[in-house]
């Protein structure tokens, strides 16, 4: 492992979605279009939520949250597929591939806690109505935000010490559009194969802990509402479909890739690109369409700061 003379791969490459040159072309012009999509809703949802005061609570504060952390989880992989599918030679340095490893890690397993914060924001109003205004103040607001920063950080960097350590010294193919964990440690001059089982444990974990909690906080919402008045439930129920949907969304392509591994490498680049390009537009789609304030609040954004000046 520590051969002195070994030379060690400063660059990865990356095979990409696709071999022919013709449809890469056709691939790039409709994910560029989907990234300049998730880029721009995304801003504008976090636009809209910190510039409308009637947006001013912890529901919307962590939906601005959401949307921030979807339009970075689409940045760690999205800009470098879009322009390697112009290119010939598709490489990655060893610091960039690194950094994806981190990154998507970090910014991924963030999400699916603030999932978890978004849900338990749900079963306080719904399930202790009277007390949503003092459990959830802006202080325990922004710490639990903090605490989905700080779990995606040490998660990554737990991965991050692993692999920067591998050995590296001579396969470099990738057969993905970015530096995806399984197949970088599949490159390492060792066995890795325990290792491998074991990094998919440790994301395994995670998933498993944040989908578990989300069942019991969405089982609870959803027991609450069937108990209580029609007026009420239908209200909280369409916000609550809007939540699950997104939490299936994020959570049903995860069992492929961790818990139930298929090994089809189709269906890998297919969940990658789901998760890099089709989750982050989702989420702001189904946010703002089904919900009535988000509506309203665009139209007054567009009056205030686009429409005809009334009194002035
Ligand atoms: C994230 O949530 C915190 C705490 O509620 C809030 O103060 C902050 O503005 C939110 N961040 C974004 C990008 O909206």
């Amino acid at each position: 492992m520590d051969g002195g003379n070994q030379t060690w791969v400063s660059e990865f490459i990356l095979f990409g979605l696709s071999q022919s040159h013709g449809f890469q072309v056709l691939l790039f012009v409709m994910f560029l279009i989907l990234y300049l999509f998730i880029v721009s809703g995304n801003i504008i949802i976090i636009v809209l939520i910190t510039t409308d005061h009637h947006l001013h609570s912890p529901m919307y504060f962590l939906l601005a949250n959401l949307s921030f952390v979807d339009m970075w989880l689409s940045s760690v992989t999205t800009p470098k597929m879009v322009s390697d599918f112009l290119r010939e030679s598709k490489t990655i340095s060893f610091t960039g591939c690194m950094s994806q490893v981190f990154f998507a890690h970090c910014i991924a397993a963030g999400e699916m806690v603030l999932l978890v914060v978004m849900a338990y924001d749900r079963y306080v109003a719904i399930c202790k109505p009277l007390h949503y205004f003092t459990i959830m103040n802006l202080r325990r607001c922004s710490g639990l935000v903090l605490v989905s920063w700080t779990t995606g950080f040490i998660h990554a960097m737990s991965h991050l010490v692993v692999i920067v350590e591998l050995p590296f010294c001579g396969p470099k193919e990738i057969d993905s559009f970015f530096c995806d964990m399984p197949l970088v440690i599949k490159l390492a001059c060792m066995d890795s194969h325990d290792l491998d089982i074991l990094m998919n444990a440790d994301c395994g974990v995670v998933a498993v802990t944040c989908f578990t909690l989300l069942l019991i906080s969405y089982t609870y919402i959803l027991i609450t509402v069937h108990q209580s008045s029609k007026s009420g439930a239908s209200k909280a129920l369409s916000t609550c479909s809007a939540h699950i949907t997104v939490v299936m969304i994020f959570f049903v392509p995860c069992i492929f890739i961790y818990v139930w591994p298929l090994n089809i490498i189709w269906l890998d680049k297919f969940l990658a690109v789901f998760y890099s390009v089709f989750t982050p537009l989702l989420n702001p789609a189904i946010y703002t369409l089904r919900n009535k304030e988000m509506k309203n609040a665009m139209i007054r954004f567009i009056s205030n700061y686009l429409g005809p000046k009334e009194n002035s």
